[in-house]
């Protein structure tokens, strides 16, 4: 319904901007203005101003703009009419009375609803019935429950040629709104209209509040297009639609994630498998829309991406659409599914799988630098080009506090990794040493926890590297492990935690990976974990070096101070302080050599 402007401005006058905005932000007068914390991001001081006399507020710091009507939409997160309709009542006035045509559209779209509501439940039906065994039979094959089923409202099309308009015409449903709600198409107007879905499985697409607003079909088996969606209508917009939302709406309540998969399936599969916050883009890339309809509801939705070069390819376009909307309550989390898995292949596997992925999310900030720094250039043009695609990409984000944070990051990580290609470097010209096995008492416990250390801390390996590469574990997953970890050292440059654990599980280490992490994370040292300080890290790391291979110890110290001695860095430095320490500790006497410092 269209709101005449002038009811607008007489509900503007009458609630001043200030009052309203007042219950919210404490306000104080700075000439013209009134100036206070902006409620759209986080701030220590003032940018978020009020003025009065233009009847809109405006903040600096995050560029959020607008006048009362969008604040209270804003804020309350409700729509524009129902922002119009609260506000009314605040300000005594009734709702003006819609237009004749505002009125007829109204009404067209409640009837279009209800056509749409019947089609679902006349398909839902057929699923049941003898004809829709075939259908029933290759949901229930799927894995999917009865309840599951009857929960999404799946149904079976039937053979098309007319029927549902034949079966819904008692109810007087005309072709006409058949048309009109994208399940019949008349393309030459003198001849019969003709059903869109036959012989296939229907998905009733709903709207945020559960209403039907469209449909898709898949064959049974294989077949193209293995999926059909629906037209766009007066009812359906792609561009805005999410499949599941409805759903997914009260279990992200509830406490669920709210997680983005790619099809129809995925989502009821998760749904199924307890991961209720699951919802898709129908056969689209994300929108700006889908993007304000997921913040609604999560302020770091978690969007999963295929383990191929289409999902990096996917997962960059949708951060470089979210970068300019993000703000401090509103981001996007990354996952990346191995390779040649869906999320409904994968928690048919066990949710466990489906939890690791979403574990490992990571933040867009490291998903970026990963996707355009994930393998270094080998020329400083090259280099030149990364630095200035993380400058650019920072550069898009409006929220002004925020763009700060990313370019800080980016230059940071960015830096550390140029470190760790001058280590890299150093290294080429001196030949890793050759594995001997650890003794035959050291526990298969105490080789996770060193690889556990390492994969948490991945900032370590250009310290480690060289430990690990003496040592050979007795243990068959952490030799793996072990041996990927000094293969992989270098790929494996600025990676984080999340990102060295999902490199590893690409090279078909899952098994070795579950076995170290899967089995006692919980019982893992605090150091362990990836918040811990590196520097108590690398203290447990050469500890529980210290504890599995006492011999290994000793040549590392050596090898450390002629490492220093040829090149007196922080690193090295660090490394042999780290060392010296932990053979003191493993002594259990605490005392440094001779003089007291570990340097030479
Ligand atoms: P997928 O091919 O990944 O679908 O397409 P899926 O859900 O895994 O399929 P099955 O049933 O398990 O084999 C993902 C989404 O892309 C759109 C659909 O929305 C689908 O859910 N799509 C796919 C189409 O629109 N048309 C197609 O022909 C295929
Ligand atoms: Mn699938």
């Amino acid at each position: 319904m269209a709101i005449p402007e002038s009811f607008l401005d007489e509900l503007r006058a009458r609630l001043p901007l200030a009052a309203v905005v007042g219950r919210r932000v404490q306000l104080r007068r700075v000439g013209r203005d009134l100036k206070g914390l902006c409620p759209f991001h986080a701030e220590k001081t003032p940018s978020f101003h009020v003025r009065e006399d233009k009847g809109f507020y405006h903040c600096f710091g995050c560029g959020a703009h607008g006048d009362v009507i969008r604040f209270v939409m804003t804020t309350e997160n409700l729509g524009f009419l129902e922002a119009v309709e609260r506000l009314a009542r605040e300000a005594g006035l009734s709702m003006p009375k819609p237009t004749p045509e505002a009125a007829a559209a109204a009404a067209r779209e409640a009837r279009l609803l209800e056509v749409a509501e019947a089609a679902a439940r006349h398909f839902a039906e057929r699923l049941w019935r003898r004809e829709g065994e075939a259908a029933l039979a290759y949901l229930r094959g799927r894995g999917l429950a009865d309840e599951t089923i009857r929960a999404f409202g799946l149904g079976w099309s039937g053979q098309g040629r007319g029927a549902v308009a034949q079966a819904l015409k008692a109810e007087g449903v005309t072709v006409d709104q058949l048309v009109a709600v994208g399940l019949m198409k008349r393309d030459d107007p003198s001849r019969p209209a003709v059903d869109l879905f036959f012989n296939r499985v229907m998905f009733p697409i709903h709207d945020r509040r559960g209403r039907v607003i469209g449909f898709g079909g898949r064959v049974l088996g294989d077949g193209q297009p293995k999926y059909l969606n629906g037209p766009e209508t007066a009812l359906f917009s792609k561009r805005r639609t999410l499949y599941g939302l409805s759903h997914a709406r009260a279990a992200v309540a509830a406490g669920a994630e709210l997680v983005v998969v790619e099809g129809y399936l995925d989502v009821i599969a998760l749904h199924q498998a307890g991961f209720g916050g699951a919802v898709a883009p129908l056969g689209t890339a994300l929108t700006e829309d889908h993007l304000a309809e997921l913040w609604r509801l999560s302020s770091a939705p978690i969007l999963c991406f295929d383990g191929d070069a289409a999902g990096a390819r996917a997962a960059l376009k949708a951060c470089e659409l979210a970068l300019p909307r993000i703000g401090p309550g509103r981001t996007l989390r990354l996952a990346t599914l191995p390779p040649g898995e869906d999320p409904d292949s994968l928690v048919r596997r066990g949710r466990a799988h489906l939890e690791a992925v979403l574990g490992a999310a990571r933040g867009m900030a490291d998903a970026l630098f990963v996707a355009v720094c994930g393998t270094p250039a080998p020329t400083p043009e090259g280099r030149a080009a990364q630095r200035r695609r993380l400058e650019d990409l920072a550069g898009t984000i409006r929220d002004a506090t925020l763009r700060e944070e990313y370019r800080r990051h980016f230059r940071d990580r960015w830096f550390a990794a140029s470190r760790r290609g001058v280590t890299e470097r150093a290294r080429a010209l001196r030949p890793l040493p050759r594995p001997k096995l650890v003794p035959e008492r050291a526990s298969a416990a105490r080789e996770r926890d060193v690889l556990a250390l390492v994969l948490s801390h991945p900032s370590l390996l250009p310290e480690a590297e060289e430990a690990l590469a003496g040592l050979a574990f007795r243990s068959a997953p952490c030799e793996r492990l072990r041996a990927a970890l000094v293969a992989e050292a270098e790929a494996a440059f600025g990676l984080d935690s999340a990102g060295l654990i999902d490199h590893l599980r690409r090279m078909d280490l899952r098994d070795a990976l579950d076995a170290v992490l899967g089995t006692r994370l919980s019982a893992l040292p605090a150091c362990t974990l990836p918040g811990a300080a590196p520097g108590e890290a690398r203290a447990a790391f050469f500890q529980a070096l210290a504890a599995l291979a006492p011999e290994r110890l000793a040549d590392e110290i050596a090898e450390a101070r002629a490492r220093l001695a040829e090149e007196f860095t922080e690193a090295n430095e660090r490394r042999l302080i780290a060392l010296v320490q932990a053979q003191a500790a493993a002594n259990g006497a605490g005392e440094l050599e001779e003089g007291g410092s570990p340097l030479p």
